[in-house]
This record gives structure tokens, sequence and C-alpha cells, in this order.
């Protein structure tokens, strides 16, 4: 270990000041150029103005004694792990691999009714014009996402948000990225009848059901009641949705599981900049990798087109201008585009990070707006180089879980 120590020394000293209102303006510029949702976000200009303040890089054989003295201490236990860095007050939970889904007291899971709900999610006859299920938009193949940076809704308007995943939304303490719904239930109705979305009205989603001889029997075998109501349908719908939750296939897991050789040297030294000199876990902790709380890293576009005030239409307090839920990272590598917007990809996201996000400018006039979005003060310039953002990328990607298809059943009539 101690012929180890001056490279140790070298990473430790390198989180140093910088330029960072320089750096703020590279961000501006890369912004402009990145608005456009369809463009990778890899953006060079903004790159090569940011490169002087960079921690400088340690040559290939530094890199791999690095690794190599992680591994040594990544091998052990997850109790005996470097502990991360966090800021004061951060509250945290350790990662680890995905539990078990503790399922409400008034809606317990059985096959079956995770087998009718799988129907319900895929039957398009749900929504206001008959065609749109929810797997129109959340497609086991892309991640339980759609790939779209916004989808199109009902009448094929554009959504406001990008499509989250559904993966692991039964271990959410709220759902969609404002919270406004407190439980799976609850979204499902809020969905079904979203005018933009499934546009529908129980009542309608109710009658549908109801003519339905298929659904009418499975529903008095799950539930014990001849009655179709809203609340047996989004019952039925929720339980499908958290029988959808992270397998342990991802190299991360199998790392976690013991699995030594799981990650390469690159991915464990992403693994360890994570949860350090990244800053990431701050917010991205636990095994979901999320702290389930509610941030702004200043993508509000506020008093623009895109503006989107986020949490602040749920609680109207002035302080939620602009947070959105924190997603959990697990298989992010495949659930792109990234973030509410559907502006980013994973590169492109580190870059942002790496410059500390983007600062909310000013206007003349708006010194008072109580308004006035305010970034986290969690967000800082990381001062990270090429390789850093390599490995923070490579780490990224062992979260991603093997491919899952999601057949569609057979729907009764
Ligand atoms: C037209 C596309 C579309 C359809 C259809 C759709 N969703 Fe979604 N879903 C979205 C979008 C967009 C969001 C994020 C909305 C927001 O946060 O404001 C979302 C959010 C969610 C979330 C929350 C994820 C999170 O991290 O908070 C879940 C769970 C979900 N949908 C399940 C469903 C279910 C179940 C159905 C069918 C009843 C459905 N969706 C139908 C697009 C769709
Ligand atoms: C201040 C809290 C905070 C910190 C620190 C933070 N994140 Fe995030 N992250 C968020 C929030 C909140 C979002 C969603 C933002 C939005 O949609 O507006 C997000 C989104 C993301 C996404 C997009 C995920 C998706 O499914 O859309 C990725 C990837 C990501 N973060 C990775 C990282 C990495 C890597 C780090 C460390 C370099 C990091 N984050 C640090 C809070 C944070």
């Amino acid at each position: 270990m101690l012929k180890y120590l001056p490279v140790l020394i070298v990473m430790g000293v390198f989180g140093v000041a910088a330029l960072e209102s320089q750096v703020a303006d590279g961000v501006r510029g890369v912004l402009a150029k990145i608005r456009d949702p369809f463009r990778s976000t890899t953006v060079d200009g903004f790159v090569g103005e940011s490169r002087r303040d960079r921690r400088p890089k340690l040559t290939g054989a530094e890199y791999e004694e690095l690794a190599s003295v992680l591994r040594d201490v990544y091998s052990g236990s997850i109790e005996a792990w470097p502990k991360p860095q966090l800021d004061e007050g951060v509250l945290f939970e350790e990662m680890g691999l995905v539990g078990e889904v503790d399922h409400p007291k008034d809606n317990p899971t059985s096959r079956e009714k995770v087998l009718l709900g799988k129907r319900l999610f895929f039957d398009g006859r749900l929504s206001g014009m008959g065609q749109m299920s929810c797997a129109s938009c959340h497609i086991a193949d892309l991640g339980w996402a759609d790939g779209r940076a916004r989808s199109l809704g009902h009448g094929a308007g554009q959504l406001a948000r990008n499509t989250p995943t559904m993966l692991n939304s039964a271990f959410s303490k709220k759902q969609f990225w404002d919270g406004r719904a407190e439980t799976l239930e609850e979204l499902v109705v809020a969905v079904l009848t979203n005018p933009d979305e499934m546009s529908n009205s129980p009542e309608q989603v109710v009658e549908t059901v109801q003519k339905i001889k298929g659904y009418r029997e499975q529903i008095k075998d799950v539930f014990g009641e001849d009655k179709v109501t809203i609340e047996v349908i989004a019952k039925s719908i929720a339980t499908y949705v958290r029988s959808v939750v992270s397998d342990g296939s991802s190299q991360f897991d199998k790392f976690l599981a013991g699995k030594q050789d799981a990650l390469s040297d690159s991915e464990l030294r992403g693994l360890h900049l994570f949860r350090t000199d990244a800053r990431c876990m701050n917010c991205h902790s636990g095994p979901l990798l999320t702290d389930q709380g509610f941030h702004n890293l200043g993508l509000v576009y506020y008093g623009r087109k895109y503006e989107d005030l986020g949490r602040y239409n749920v609680t109207g307090e002035a302080e939620d201008v602009g947070r959105f839920k924190t997603p959990s990272l697990r298989n992010v590598g495949r659930t792109m585009p990234l973030t509410h917007t559907g502006f980013f990809d994973v590169r492109g996201m580190l870059n942002m990070y790496n410059a500390g996000m983007v600062d909310q400018k000013v206007k003349p006039g708006q010194e008072e707006d109580p308004l006035l979005p305010m970034k986290d003060v969690l967000l800082k310039p990381l001062h990270l180089n090429d390789q850093d953002l390599d490995d923070l990328e490579a780490f990224l990607r062992t979260l991603t879980e093997r491919r899952r298809r999601d057949m569609m059943p057979v729907l009764p009539e």
C-alpha cells in the first residue's frame, strides 16, 4: 500500500479552486449550442475552454496503480469501503443491491393481479381515443422509457416533459418529476385522465373495462368483486408497475454481490470518483442512487419557451422553483435522452456537472424577483479531466441491466 502513497497524494491535492466565472461563461456558451434536443451534447468548444482549469492527468502507469489500490479497498464488504465525500447536513444512504418491494397493505400483490395489471397496462382501449396504452410510452426494450426527448401524447401533441423510466418506481417516495402523486395508484388515475396523456374520464375507463367479459371475470377472481371500479383498475396497474424492478443483472450489482472482477479498472476509478471528488453521492445515493429529494440543476429556462417551474407547481414554495426529483441512475445508459427536459446524453450531463451546471442569469429588473430560480448549492465546478470523465461514464454504464422484453399479453374481449 505504501508504494501507492504518492499516487493517492497526487489525487488528493487536485480538488482546488479555479476560475469559476470563466467556467460559467463556458457553460453559457455551451448551452446555446446544446438546446437542439437531438444533438449530442459533448461540445468541443466547451471542453477546450475549460480544459486549463482541469486537474492534470496521471500517467498510464499511475492510473493503473490507482486502480489496483482501489481494487484492494473496494474488494472488502461495503461497510469497509472508503466513506463518500459529502457536504455537511446531506442525508445519505449507502449503495447496495435493490431490495424487496413493500406492497401497500390495502393492495397486496399476487400473480393473477400482476397479470391483470399487465393486460390493462397494454390495453389501448383505456385511453380516450382508444389507442394509447401505458406501454406506448414505457417500453421494456427502451429501459421502460420511450427513447424520445418528449413523448407524443393524446392527439400526437408533444408532452412538456421527458418520459422517465418506470423501473423501480415501486420504491419512489413520490411519483412524477415534480412529485405530484404520492402513490402509484394515484399516478395511474392521473395519467388515465390527463388530457395530454390518455385523456379519458374515470367513468369512461370503468365503462370500457366493464364491457369486456374477460376483465369482469378476472376482476372477480382477483378482488372478489362483481363491480368494476376505477380503484380496482388503478390497483391492478399499480401492482404490475411494482413488479418492474432491478433484477441484479448489472455489472455493478455483480460487483456488489462479491464478483471482484465485474468492474474494469476504469469503472472502478469511476465508482470512486462518483463517491468522492465528483460529488455525485451528495444527491445520488442508496441502492437506487437517488436521495428521493428535489433539486434545481439550473434547467428551468425561466421566462423562456421551455420554462418549467417543477416542484414549485406542487408546493407553491419559492424555494422549490426549478426543483425536480433526483432520478435513480439505474439503467441510465438505456433511458436516454435524460433529465425532465430530454435534452442530454450521459456525457453531456457529465460535462455540465463538471462545469458546476448553469447559473441563472439575472436580467435587469429581476433582482427582487422572489421566484428567480436558484441553482442547488451542492453543485460546484469539479475540474475533472478527460480521463476522469471517461471513468465516471464507464461507471455509470455498469448500472445497465440485462435487456428485457415485455411481450404484449393476449387482451380479453
Ligand atoms: C404519452 C406517453 C405516456 C403514457 C401513455 C404514459 N406515460 Fe407514464 N410518464 C410519461 C411522462 C412524460 C412522465 C413524466 C411526467 C411528469 O413527471 O410530469 C411519466 C411518468 C410516469 C411514472 C413516474 C416515474 C417517476 O420517476 O416519477 C410512472 C410510474 C408512469 N409514468 C407509469 C405509467 C403508467 C402506469 C401509465 C398508464 C396508465 C403511463 N405511465 C402512461 C409518459 C407517459
Ligand atoms: C444537487 C443534487 C445532484 C448532484 C450533486 C448530482 N445530481 Fe444528477 N441529478 C439530480 C437531479 C435533480 C436530476 C434531474 C434534473 C432535472 O430533470 O431537471 C439529475 C439527473 C441526472 C442524470 C440524468 C438521469 C435521467 O434519468 O434523466 C444523470 C445521468 C445524473 N444526474 C448523474 C449525476 C452524476 C454522474 C453526478 C456527479 C457528477 C450527479 N448526477 C450529481 C441531482 C443531482
